[in-house]
């Protein structure tokens, strides 16, 4: 059986992405084929599309793409459809969320995922569309904010990007743990920003935060526009300068920082989300998260969304919706 899909078989710009009738895929004995209803156009599809960096090029193919990475699309969300014979999580018609990984294989109509990859139910009530949201960009900011930066009650917490996919979950979170919450966004997201529940906004436009007199308990820079050098100022003792983009040097630094320094470094990579997602099934069912979507774009025009993605510009996140064969 025959399904579309988004591939593209060389690095470069969105029109790369052509949509073909390929194989539909078949679960192994751990694995649930899932009909995929919503994926997402994320900061890091880009990047994968581009063959950005040369270090990812090593994992993703030299001159061209691997022909597993040849389909992207990280956060998925559908019905399952058919499950291995080993699979005990899933049952076909269960409605489901998650993250592929570098795997990726979401811009089709049908993905398969291992039952104990980072894949969960979607709560009630949640379409998929909006559900296939709130997988990379929560479970990231509680992977930085709760689990290495230990937010509490009280905390002063700066995020930068506060209008991204990071970001608008990052703001959401923090205010759930009791944070007092400064989102940095230009005027155009202010409303969206504090709608979202930050007390206050720094416009970047207007000012750099660096330069104001204010300090913070967590500093989380969503999307590396600041440095830690500079950012260090605005740090309280003991406080922690989140970044989401980094190399091989943010990985010493953050070991270094570990041991040394009053103001501690934090770079790391959210890649198992299994117990994030129950969190954050937790966070919706209880109304402390929800989704925010800029723009939905069929399957069909993912170039487009590429390109939108490309600017910059997108406020929460940019679904794609997929239909049924
Ligand atoms: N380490 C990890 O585990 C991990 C996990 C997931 C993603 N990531 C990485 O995290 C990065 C961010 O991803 P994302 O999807 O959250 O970003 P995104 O949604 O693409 O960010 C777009 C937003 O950034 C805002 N922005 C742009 N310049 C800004 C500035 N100077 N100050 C404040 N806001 C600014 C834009 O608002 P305006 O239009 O107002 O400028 C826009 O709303 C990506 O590079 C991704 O690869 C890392």
């Amino acid at each position: 059986m025959l399904m579309s899909a988004a591939v593209y078989e060389r690095y470069g710009a969105p029109e790369v992405l052509e949509l073909r009738q390929i194989a539909k895929p078949q679960p192994r004995a751990d694995q649930v084929c899932i009909a995929v209803g919503a994926t997402t156009v994320t900061a890091a599809c880009g990047m994968m599309r581009r063959g950005d960096t040369a270090m990812a090029r090593v994992v993703l193919g030299l001159r061209r793409p691997r022909v597993r990475f040849r389909i992207l699309g990280m956060e998925v969300a559908g019905v399952v459809e058919s499950v291995g014979a080993e699979v005990t999580k899933f049952r076909p018609g269960d409605r489901v969320f998650g993250f592929t990984g570098f795997g990726a294989g979401g811009y089709a109509q049908y993905v398969c995922m291992r039952e104990s990859s980072s894949l969960a139910l979607i709560p009630s009530g949640l379409g998929v569309d909006e559900a296939c949201t709130l997988v990379d960009g929560p479970t990231t900011a509680l992977y930085f904010l709760r689990d290495r930066a230990r937010i509490g009650a009280g905390d002063r917490v700066l995020i930068v990007g506060a209008s991204g996919s990071i970001g608008t979950a990052a703001v959401q979170i923090a205010r759930h743990f009791g944070a007092h919450v400064t989102g940095v966004c230009s005027g155009k997201n202010a409303a969206l920003v504090r709608s979202l529940g930050a007390d206050q906004i720094v416009d970047y436009t207007e000012q750099a935060f660096e330069t104001r007199d204010d300090t913070y308990d967590i500093i989380f820079d969503t999307v590396g526009k600041s440095t830690f050098r500079r950012a260090r100022r605005c740090l309280t003792i003991g406080g922690r300068y989140l970044v989401t983009i980094g190399g091989p040097l943010s990985f010493l630094h953050d070991a270094w920082s570990r041991w040394f320094g009053s103001r501690k470094f934090v770079f790391g990579m959210s890649v198992d989300k299994r117990a994030a997602l129950e969190t954050v099934t937790e966070l919706v069912s209880n109304g402390a998260l929800r989704a925010v979507i800029d723009r939905r774009y069929p399957l069909e025009d993912i170039a487009a969304a590429h390109r939108y993605v490309e600017s910059g510009r997108k406020r929460g996140n940019v679904v794609i919706t997929v239909s049924a064969p």
